[in-house]
């Protein structure tokens, strides 16, 4: 018989990633076929995001785009993740053509909801809790990339920043054990895989039920022991992300300081530049507590690259508190800058904040920021011409068919010519030219 085939479609961050993964791992072992296009699928999942009204309203748009389909009637439309989370059975008032709606702990299940819907049940609505023996088992052939994996450490957020939905999307901090980890990691590097982005959405406030598993790893906080127990498993490449700065301990400088597979790339949202409005967001840390940890990462052995998120717009925000962000940016020199326009998230307590900056203004206060960054950014990537970096070979590129395209350790994007054969390989590429995002080079 014919396998019931599966397309899922990933909108979102990394974790959203790594739930597609590892809910297509459940549902092969269940005897589903996993599709890559939406078309052909007898089942389609959109697994979503709501950290913006933009991403929220993307899925709506899908699910209309899927509904106009020649297969419309015929195939199973199913929401999960931030967004079935949020809006839970309203989402079947939204759009009438989706029969499950399945929370973002609740995907392991999805195999069984499935069952159900093609069983004859109408509407099926899971936003429940994980089952307690879980595992978080994902086999390689799900894996985004057959050479960097996605490995979440700490799921859910508990820090309440004003502006953000996650908290409520994605429920209280739960820490996976550190034994299970490093067992991952080494699975991974068994099956040739040469990077392992450990992730969360606040990593380093990673905090285990138990040691088991970083007994005899040093560390001030568990998460530079657990920094110190993954490097030891000889994986090649180990990045991490997100940090949070109010845990940012100089350990963690200290464990890159140590190991060399610990990757020198760091990245550390600051929201913002002014005092005031980090405390409006309730950050946690004012910009003098964040440049310390600046200074830290700064006066690391290797050079450590950095990252940041910003949000400009946000509630009460004056032409000043945007002045010392432009400030704050060209201080902390950035390899590169995420900037978001405020966005209202409803629920959240800035929504209920005075102050509101007009869409156009939000559009100004984006350009000139990203004027500020570009300037940087060129004098950065240029600073590169001439240098030798080690590349982990990824892909063909998406520009040229000739070119292969990677990252380097500090998480730039490289470019390079020839070298299809070399796939799933740590090469040396000697940079020749200099873009705003990427680096282009010769194979040394
Ligand atoms: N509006 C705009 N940006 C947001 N982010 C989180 N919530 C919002 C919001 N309501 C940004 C933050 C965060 C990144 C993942 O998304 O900068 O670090
Ligand atoms: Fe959102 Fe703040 Fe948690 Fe990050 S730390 S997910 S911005 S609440």
């Amino acid at each position: 018989m014919r396998k019931t085939s599966v397309y899922i479609e990933t909108i979102g961050c990394q974790m959203n990633v790594a739930d597609t993964e590892r809910a297509a791992s459940r549902l092969r072992i269940a005897g589903y076929e996993l599709v890559g296009d939406s078309e052909s699928a007898d089942v389609v999942l959109f697994n979503t995001c709501s950290v913006r009204a933009r991403a929220e309203q993307k899925v709506f748009n899908r699910i209309g785009e899927v509904r106009k389909s020649s297969r419309h009637g015929k195939q199973i439309v199913g929401v999960t993740g931030c967004v079935a989370q949020l809006e839970g059975g309203a989402i079947f008032d939204h759009a009438p053509g989706v029969s499950l709606v399945v929370g973002t702990r609740a995907t392991d299940r999805l195999p069984k909801i499935i069952e159900r819907i093609r069983r004859g049940e109408r509407r099926i609505l899971d936003l429940g809790e994980r089952d307690e023996d879980e595992v978080w088992d994902i086999s390689p052939a799900e894996r985004h990339s057959p050479h960097v994996a996605f490995v979440p450490i700490i799921e859910g957020c508990n820090k309440f920043c004003t502006y953000c939905i996650v908290p409520y999307s994605r429920g209280r901090e739960r820490s996976r054990g550190a034994s299970e980890i490093t067992s991952e990691v080494q699975r991974l590097l068994r099956s040739g895989f040469k990077e392992v982005h450990l992730i969360g959405q606040n990593v380093n406030s990673y905090r285990p039920k138990t040691e088991t598993g970083l007994e005899g790893f040093d560390g001030a906080t568990p998460f530079s022991r657990l920094l110190r127990a993954v490097a030891a498993t000889g994986i090649p490449r180990i990045k991490f992300t997100t940090s949070f700065p109010r845990d940012f301990h100089h350990d963690i400088v200290a464990a890159i300081d140590e190991h060399e597979n610990l990757c020198d790339w760091v990245h550390l949202p600051v929201q913002s530049g002014s005092d005031h409005i980090l405390h409006l967001m309730r950050r946690g840390h004012k910009a003098s507590n964040y440049m310390h940890r600046v200074e830290a990462i700064k006066n690391a052995r290797r050079k450590i690259s950095m990252t940041t998120d910003i949000v400009v717009g946000f509630p009460g925000e004056t032409e000043k508190d945007f002045e010392a962000t432009i400030e704050l940016v060209k201080q902390c020199q950035y390899d590169s800058i995420f900037i978001f326009k405020y966005s209202e998230r409803k629920g959240t307590p800035a929504a209920a904040l005075s102050g509101k900056i007009s869409d156009s203004e939000k559009t100004a206060r984006f350009q000139a920021l990203n004027e500020v960054q570009r300037g940087i950014q060129n004098e950065i990537y240029a600073s590169y011409l001439g240098k030798t970096v080690s590349v982990l070979v990824e892909a063909i590129s998406t520009r040229s068919t000739e070119d292969m395209t990677g990252h380097t350790t500090c998480n730039k994007v490289v470019n390079f010519g020839e070298g299809a054969d070399l796939m799933g390989q740590i090469v040396h590429v000697k940079v020749t030219a200099a873009k705003q995002h990427s680096l282009y080079g010769a194979l040394v």
